[in-house]
């Protein structure tokens, strides 16, 4: 990165130069710590659920790294001339919320007086050094699942404009700020060759960063990713976060869409996602088992959404 040669030491499983969805480092030999930070301006206009989904987002990198996260700082910028700071108890209410469902403690954290709100927390998580799930390492024959509907970003963009339903609202509210943590947990009994959560690089983005540099290409079924109620319609009208064009563009040297991926579709499949799902590839014949288990764990769109082949590598074709 820039041609600068940053400090490290033989206990780094996972560092910068990997760039992947946390950093891991060696303790013992069966103690890793896995380590992250987030933060980002409000996506919700409720602070509460914009604190949840605030330390949802946060833990998702641990959970990306196959790991249990234990502790939290919280990070705030706050506007406080301008704003009360009820905002700013509810927000860190939210937080602390998210983090008492995850069983994850607060330890401390650290705020400055900023012109715009943020709010993130950095996380702390534990691994075995042998476990550790990054990007990379998917083989061909793996199925590819998805544990949470894509669309977020188009949504949220049209929640700003009030052109979605409060119900909409509500359940695309609760989808951000819904923890990847049982996802995690089920994943560590199967052969998960390598994993990541759906963040801002959209799904495409995302799955790109997985099989980029890999001896493996990829193929997605359209009609079998999931896509929250209206997202598609949003899309259609021009509901498209920016982000979208950016992530379309940085990599679509890597995309082949067949006829039957309309354009909404693929704006989906480009839609920066803010705390979305894991994506992670297993042997064929543990797909349907681990796909069952995320049903049964209040993940009913999961989906098995493609799978790994040694033609065509470095191409997702869709
Ligand atoms: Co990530
Ligand atoms: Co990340
Ligand atoms: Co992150």
């Amino acid at each position: 990165m820039c041609g600068i040669a940053f400090p490290t030491d033989e206990n780094v499983i996972v560092g910068l130069e990997k760039a992947d969805d946390a950093g891991v480092y060696k303790i013992t030999d069966d103690i890793a710590l896995i380590q992250t930070v987030d933060f980002f301006t409000p996506v919700v206009d409720d602070p509460y659920w914009f604190g949840r989904i605030a330390a949802a987002n946060a833990l998702s990198d641990v959970y990306a790294m196959g790991g249990t996260p234990k502790t939290a700082m919280n990070l705030v910028a706050f506007p406080v001339k301008t704003m009360a700071l009820s905002v700013l108890r509810d927000i860190i209410q939210g937080g602390v919320d998210t983090l008492k469902e995850a069983g994850v403690v607060l330890i401390g954290g650290h705020s400055i007086e900023d012109s715009e709100l943020k709010y993130g927390l950095s996380v702390t998580g534990v691994i075995h050094p042998d476990r550790v799930l990054t990007k990379h390492g998917l083989k061909p024959g793996d199925r590819l699942i998805l544990t949470k509907p894509l669309g977020t970003g188009i949504v949220n963009t049209a929640i700003k404009g009030g052109l979605a339903p409060d119900e909409l609202v509500d359940r695309v509210t609760r989808l951000m700020a819904s923890l990847n943590k049982k996802a995690a947990e089920l994943l560590s009994g199967y052969s998960v060759h390598a994993c990541t959560d759906i963040t801002g690089f959209g799904f495409l983005g995302h799955l790109a960063e997985m099989i980029a540099g890999s001896p493996v290409g990829a193929v997605i079924y359209p009609e079998k990713i999931p896509v929250i109620p209206g997202a598609e319609e949003f899309a259609a009208m021009g509901l498209i976060p920016g982000g979208a064009y950016k992530n379309r563009e940085f990599r679509e040297s890597m995309i082949r869409f067949s006829d039957r991926t309309g354009r909404e579709l693929q704006d989906i499949l480009f839609d920066p996602q803010t705390s979305g799902g894991l994506l992670f590839g297993v042997p064929e014949e543990e797909a349907e088992s681990i796909l069952a288990r995320l049903k049964e764990n209040q993940m009913a769109s999961a989906s098995i959404v493609g799978y790994i082949t040694a033609d065509h590598q470095g191409t997702i074709r869709v």
